[in-house]
């Protein structure tokens, strides 16, 4: 289960989340849990599916005490009729975000359940949102903050990033943040996480042309860089975290 989570501005969070699930290999679970909104069924889906599902509709389920009997019928398929690359479409209205904010606990809960058969991906939106949901972000294996090579961006993170880090303190257990760059320049990937002393778990690419088609729609090509190394960001981190418990272990 991977949480990824911005500072501020757009760096990035639902396209790279997207293409995470467009491209990782086992069953994948897009999650889309930024209380400011969800964009895909609009964006990349471009409004071609009813909006009668998703987080809200999960969130009024468990307030009935049915959150798993309903969970299936909330999703998407994202490459029917395989069912194999799912999504959690997000809210169609911020202001719902106060209905879901009491059943994240709950949510976090069942999410990290089913990352036991699969890859979770959960789209936290920005750090500052209200109702933003932190019980996703403590149940997740790993936390990446999503930020770009740019001074705005990299400045943004620094508090993001202690605050992140005090709330993984105050909790204990392993570190399990991460970096995400984006790699749109001037600054390399290295160079921010060195800034930011951060572990890079992962880059991906500047490419208009997927990132596009991933926010507003079109014709994806999976020969794309975007999407040849979001694929490939999969081995990565898991070897990372290999290494990392290994460490540990030792
Ligand atoms: N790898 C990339 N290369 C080029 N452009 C990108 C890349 N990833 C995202 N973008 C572009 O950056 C913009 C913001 O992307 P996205 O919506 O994913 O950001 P976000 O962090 O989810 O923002 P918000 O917090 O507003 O939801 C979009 O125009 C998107 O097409
Ligand atoms: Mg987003």
């Amino acid at each position: 289960m991977i949480a990824l989570v911005s500072a501020k501005g757009s760096p990035g969070v639902t396209v790279s989340g997207l293409a995470f699930a467009l491209t990782w290999s086992g069953r994948t679970l897009l999650v889309e849990a930024d209380p400011a909104g969800g964009d895909v069924l609009s964006g990349y889906l471009q409004g071609s599916l009813d909006a009668q599902r998703g987080l809200a509709q999960l969130a009024v389920a468990e307030l009935r005490g049915r959150l798993r009997d309903e969970f299936e019928r909330q999703l998407v398929d994202l490459a029917a009729p395989r069912r194999q690359r799912l999504l959690l479409p997000g809210l169609r209205d911020p202001a719902q975000a106060a209905t879901v904010a009491p059943v994240w606990p709950a949510i976090a809960d069942f999410l990290r359940q089913l990352a036991e058969d699969g890859s979770v991906i959960v789209d936290c939106g920005r750090l500052t949102a209200p109702h933003f949901g932190w019980p996703l972000l403590h149940a997740a294996d790993q936390v990446l903050l999503v930020v770009r090579g740019t001074l705005s961006s990299v400045s943004h993170a620094v508090p993001a990033v202690g605050v992140l880090r005090k709330e993984q303190a105050e909790r204990g257990g392993p570190d399990r943040l991460g970096l995400l760059v984006v790699d749109t320049g001037p600054y390399p990937a290295a160079e921010v996480a060195a800034r930011l002393q951060v572990d890079l778990a992962a880059v991906l690419p500047a490419d208009q042309r997927s990132a596009r088609v991933l926010s507003s729609g079109g014709q994806l090509h999976l020969r794309s860089p975007l999407l040849r190394s979001a694929a490939a960001t999969q081995q990565i981190m898991a070897s990372n975290r290999e290494v990392v418990d290994g460490t540990r272990a030792g």
